[in-house]
């Protein structure tokens, strides 16, 4: 009897309340699931990795690992989608524009990081060069700081995104050349590769060179490429004229540009120069990297 009644109130209920059950326990099920295969995913992927792996800050890595069909990587390579946006600017040189490479916060602390060692910036000679006789071609001030020496760690970061952009080794750049100019400050068109015609025997060279704007200018200061598409290139170029492809400074953005062909020979159209700054400052980080490891 009684349990009859049991049974008949249990019965009543669920009669009642049928759809309201059901529905709650679908829901319950379906988070219980969604988030313990999350978590089984990630205790796994835990399991994989038995060596600490840094996990990469701002350095464009994804979530959405799962949105790809992801290969089980080398023991150097990543468990993630690397995002890194960028635009061909051009294929004479071959140059690309980064927009958002590094954040307003890093690139404020690498000027930060500069302001301490800042120097009038130097020329490598030619032959009948000196001092004298090149002043007005390089007129900004600058400072060479290593990833290492930077206790703030930023440069780590911006130099680990820029050998993932490039696919050349951290080991293969020389330290970042921190540069300010000031309203009038320029650099004459120049090649970053040394040609040994003019600079003697080179024991490795200057493939590439990645610029990252640390400030906006609010007029001048672009990075010019005069002889971009084969043009300008007649002779009747001065070296200081402000021509041909212009890269604007904005904050945060990158530029990089190879200045060898893929043979090692000096692709002629990757001259290119900073124009004056007419208004504001402009703050730029360089980074060039070489076809060889550097030895610092
Ligand atoms: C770029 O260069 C090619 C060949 O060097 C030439 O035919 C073309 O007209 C140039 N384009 C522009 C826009 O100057
Ligand atoms: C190297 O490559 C460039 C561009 O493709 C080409 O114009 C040049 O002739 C090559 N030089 C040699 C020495 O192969």
């Amino acid at each position: 009897m009684k349990g009859k009644t049991v049974k008949g109130n249990w019965n009543l209920r669920t009669n009642k309340l049928t759809f309201p059950y059901v529905f709650l326990i679908c829901i319950f099920f379906f988070l219980a699931g969604f988030f313990g295969s999350t978590l089984f995913s990630h205790s796994q992927d835990d399991g994989h990795s038995l060596r600490p792996r840094p996990r990469p800050r701002f350095l464009g890595s994804t979530k959405k690992e799962t949105e790809y069909n992801l290969l089980t990587a080398g023991v150097s390579g990543d468990d993630s989608i690397t995002s890194i946006p960028f635009q061909v600017l051009s294929w004479k040189p071959r140059a690309l524009y980064f927009p958002n490479f590094a954040t307003a916060e890093q690139c404020k602390g690498i000027v930060d990081v500069a302001k301490a060692g800042l120097k009038p910036s130097t020329l490598a000679l030619r032959e009948g060069e000196n001092e004298e006789n090149t002043k007005g071609i390089r007129t900004s001030s600058g400072v060479f700081v290593s990833a290492s020496e930077d206790k703030t760690g930023i440069l780590d970061v911006i130099e680990e995104k820029i050998a993932r952009a490039t696919m050349i080794p951290r080991t293969h750049g020389e330290a970042f050349n921190i540069l300010r100019y000031e309203i009038g400050q320029r650099y004459n068109s120049h090649y970053d590769a040394f040609n040994p015609a003019e600079y003697g025997p080179q024991k490795s060279q200057r493939m590439a060179s990645f610029l990252l704007y640390l400030s906006d200018v609010e007029e001048g200061g672009e990075t010019m490429f005069p002889y971009e598409n084969g043009s300008n290139m007649d002779g009747s170029y001065g070296f200081e004229e402000c021509i041909g492809l212009r890269v604007r400074p904005r904050q945060g953005d990158g530029l990089l540009f190879y200045s060898l062909f893929p043979n090692g020979t000096i692709d002629p159209t990757s001259l290119h120069g900073s124009c004056p700054v007419i208004k504001g400052e402009k703050w730029v980080a360089t980074k060039w990297i070489r076809n060889e490891e550097q030895d610092d």
